[in-house]
């Protein structure tokens, strides 16, 4: 085997086969400007494996993802696979990727590159330089809790699923939390329901005990009701937020929205171990797909934080972000991030968007030897 990078591609579904030709394409070229090659396989995972394969996720591809460095993925799920039973659906494939490989660490971060501010739903003075990393615990809660089901009970269906966060789970991703918080502000916001409900109780103490490890960092609690309204009210107030995987996920569509649109946001998901899978926070939008419509900036972007996190290539990254700030001060934008007002703005599809964001990071290296 050689020493190359081994990176396993899924495009999945929908959008997905579209946006990440074009990350996979930066990620070479911003390899090469270091001198690294990076070996890529392709596998099958959601709808798409299904129609092939009738899984999900097939062996192979949960075999091939454990093997490789890292995991890029487009996005899973369609209307055509949504009367399918729910664990034969296609986003059980990402969810079994997710448990397979122990992802428990979601790194979401909403950042507003300074030319969209005005693409974001807020006013911009409330969103201008706006930086939030939200930090999902991926593996647990109640996602993957025990029971689960529908079944007859007295005549009639009920429907049921657990809530269940063990210590431990809460521990590690806390600290993950706590270490991001002081490598930026210092300050972290947990979120949960406490007064509600005692999963989230034990959560908020365990975040509590996990603490006095980090006397730098100012922790606060928040319950999700507030955090919800506080992130369209003052979203800067925030930083680092962390919490659980369904408020994680329903959060950070919020937060995605105040940097102007669920195509501008990446996210990394982490193991222990540093592997890591990589893919925009959208889904497969299948309702632009096969169109040449769809922002491939937040696929790209995911790529920029494999380079980070999985690759320790930190100059790899860096470079990839400024050619995505190049292009969209340039005012080239996908129909997603178009602002009303149109002047000075070029309108592109997919697939020139990634040529020009590859043609910018050529460019720039270029001057830059
Ligand atoms: C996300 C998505 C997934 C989730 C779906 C596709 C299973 O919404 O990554 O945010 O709910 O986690
Ligand atoms: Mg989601």
């Amino acid at each position: 085997m050689s020493d190359n990078k081994q990176i396993l591609i899924l495009p999945g579904d929908g959008i997905g086969p579209e946006v990440v030709p074009a990350a996979v394409a930066l990620m070479h070229a911003a390899a090469l400007l270091e001198d690294i090659r990076i070996d890529t396989v392709e596998g099958l995972v959601g709808g798409i494996a299904i129609d092939q394969t009738g899984s999900p996720l097939p062996a192979e591809t949960l075999a091939a993802a454990k093997a490789a460095d890292a995991v890029l993925l487009g996005a899973v799920g369609g209307t055509k696979w949504e009367d399918r039973p729910m664990n034969a659906r296609p986003e059980k494939g990402l969810l079994g990727l997710r448990s397979g490989l122990e992802l428990f660490a979601n790194l979401r971060p909403a950042l507003l590159f300074g030319p969209l501010a005005k693409a974001s739903s807020l006013k911009s003075e409330l969103v201008a330089d706006l930086d939030i990393l939200i930090v999902r615990e991926l593996t647990g809660g109640i996602y993957f809790g025990e029971p689960r089901g529908v079944e007859i009970r007295d005549n009639e269906r009920v429907g049921f699923n657990t809530y269940i966060y063990s210590e431990h789970e809460i521990e590690r991703i806390a600290r993950v939390a706590f270490e991001l918080a002081q490598k930026r502000s210092g300050q972290l916001c947990s979120v949960d329901k406490a007064n509600v409900l005692e999963v989230t109780q034990l959560w908020r103490d365990v975040v509590n005990e996990t603490a006095v490890d980090y006397p730098d960092v100012e922790l606060r609690h928040m319950y999700v009701d507030n955090a919800a309204m506080q992130l369209v009210r003052a979203p800067k107030q925030f930083d680092v937020v962390v919490t659980g995987n369904m408020f994680g996920d329903i959060l950070s569509d919020v937060a995605a929205m105040l940097t102007g649109s669920l195509g501008m946001l990446p996210s990394a998901s982490l193991a222990a171990s540093g592997k890591g899978l990589y893919e925009p926070v959208h889904g497969s939008a299948p309702d632009i797909a096969g169109q040449d419509k769809a922002n491939p900036l937040a696929t790209i972007l995911s790529v920029a934080m494999m380079f980070r996190y999985s690759l320790n290539m930190p100059l790899a990254a860096d470079r990839i972000e400024a050619a995505v700030n190049t292009v969209l001060a340039a005012g080239i934008r996908t129909a997603d991030i178009m602002p009303q007002d149109r002047a000075g703005q070029t309108l592109v599809g997919t697939i020139e968007m990634g040529e020009r964001v590859l043609a910018c990071l050529k460019q720039a290296a270029g001057e830059s030897r």
